[in-house]
């Protein structure tokens, strides 16, 4: 067994949680997961991401954590360390592989998108909302897409802010940076909701939410829901993995898992129906706007509040928080592996990788102006192209594979043995949704979601 380094434990009571929930909670809460319900229907797709969140996304993360605390290194190391030990193949440390990939895949386009809740962070602090109504909020928007050099500029700074958290180690920099954001950040979010309250069309936008309507029910959506679960609880890639590698022995995964993804949940929900209310209050702005809702209604709703200059700066300060505090998990885990398994120095594995991210995402930047007609996948652009195989493919994928490897390669002792402080009913529940429910639900879906996408390539 290979272990070059000695690795990190958290030194806190509560960081595990903390530093997972701050994975979790980011851009796919607060700017992604109320689009992508905007433009699946609302209340079916709600329903359907309740479902994955339930059976897949929580079993999921109970053996993703277990797998990296028992394995205590990062993701690629600790599959073949668990698969040199239970004497099976070494094909399973692909599961680490994919999920680095995956990682980079992903961290080069949240990073962009992060970048601009600094610019709406600037302008708000600067009353930049004031007076804007649907029309110029949309103009200011594209203005701002269609500048690379700004893009690349917040990007590059946003980039960096990561880099320099992590460079400090996973004590001293992760774990000290984790303690303040996500109090700070569930403050904010706290007032922001009483404000969205007393403003808002709440009504409106819990029925959006809420409504169930049969007829949206789609393989496509399903697909879609799918992909956030994973994307949203941050699985399936090897983040929860290396956050659970750095887990004391002696706290419960369970029940941890479960704090964690309601809470993720719930801020989903919130923030949906706190943008929601502001959208149909906002006349000429509709709910399916796509990746621009969050940047074009809520400036709308701010600049035509009382106080909305605070509120606006904090409703940005706090998708930051967010965003920052899931972009350092997206790339820990790549950092971890280049430190421990090439005994790189912990400052140039973090630049390193955080400068290779940086360079990929130059596309994702290029996809909202110079080369928006350009199509990679199935007509998809070069960001939409990423967001596709990194959310809706890898994750599933790596998500599925943890399941089939924990549920049918361990045995039930070896799959347990991580668990001894959760209770035996539980993991009766547990085990079974993992090895049947999790793995078909996730095929059946990626199935029947990818299949007609191909088809029409062949057709083509
Ligand atoms: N969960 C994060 C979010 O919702 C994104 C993320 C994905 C983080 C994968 C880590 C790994 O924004």
């Amino acid at each position: 067994m290979k272990r070059l380094k000695q690795h990190a434990i958290w030194g806190q009571r509560g960081s595990f949680i903390l530093a997972a929930t701050g994975s979790a909670v980011g851009l796919g809460n607060i700017w992604k997961f109320p689009y992508i319900t905007g433009e699946n229907g609302g209340g079916a797709f709600v329903l359907m991401y309740l479902v994955c969140i339930a059976l897949i996304g929580i079993p999921i993360m109970m053996a993703e954590i277990m797998l990296g605390r028992r394995g205590r290194a990062n993701p690629a190391t600790t599959m073949l360390n668990i698969s040199q030990e239970l004497g099976v193949s070494r094909f399973w440390s692909v599961i680490g592989w994919m999920g680095v990939l995956a990682g980079f895949l992903i961290l080069s386009y949240y990073t962009v998108i992060a970048g601009w809740t600094l610019e709406y962070f600037e302008r708000a602090t600067h009353g930049g909302f004031r007076g804007l109504n649907g029309d110029t909020s949309n103009a200011l928007f594209s203005e701002f897409l269609a500048d690379p050099a700004r893009l690349i500029f917040w990007q590059s700074l946003f980039m960096a802010m990561t880099v320099l958290v992590l460079a400090f180690g996973v004590n001293k920099g992760l774990e000290t940076a984790i303690r303040w954001m996500m109090p700070l950040l569930f403050v904010l979010l706290i007032v922001l909701l009483g404000y969205a309250y007393s403003s808002g069309e709440f009504a409106t936008s819990l029925r959006f939410m809420f409504s169930f309507n049969p007829e949206d029910l789609s393989w496509e959506a399903a697909l879609v829901a799918l992909g956030h679960a994973f994307f949203t609880l941050s699985l399936g890639m090897g983040a929860i993995m290396a956050y659970g590698s750095y887990m004391p022995s002696t706290a419960s995964i369970g029940k941890t898992v479960i704090v964690v993804a309601c809470l993720d949940t719930l801020v989903a929900l919130m923030a949906g129906v706190a943008i929601f209310a502001f959208v149909f209050a906002t006349p000429g702005i509709s709910p399916s706007s796509g990746p621009g809702l969050m940047f074009v209604t809520l400036p709308v709703a701010f600049g035509n509040m009382a106080v909305g200059t605070i509120v606006g700066a904090a409703f940005f300060l706090m998708v930051i928080l967010a965003a920052w505090s899931s972009t350092i998990s997206i790339l820990e885990p790549a950092v971890a592996y280049v430190t421990e398994r090439f005994g790189l120095h912990r400052i140039t594995a973090c630049v390193f990788i955080g400068a290779t991210a940086w360079a990929l995402g130059l596309g994702s930047v290029l996809s909202f102006n110079h080369w928006a007609d350009v199509q990679i996948l199935w007509g998809k652009n070069f960001f939409d192209s990423m967001d596709f195989i990194s959310t809706n493919m890898l994750l599933p994928l790596g998500g599925f594979l943890m399941a089939i490897y924990v549920g049918w390669v361990m045995t039930r002792e070896q799959a347990e043995h991580e668990f001894r402080h959760d209770s035996v009913g539980l993991l009766k529940v547990w085990r079974f949704v993992l090895r049947y429910l999790s793995p078909i639900a996730v095929l059946a879906v990626l199935i029947n979601g990818i299949f007609p996408l191909l088809t029409t390539v062949f057709s083509e």
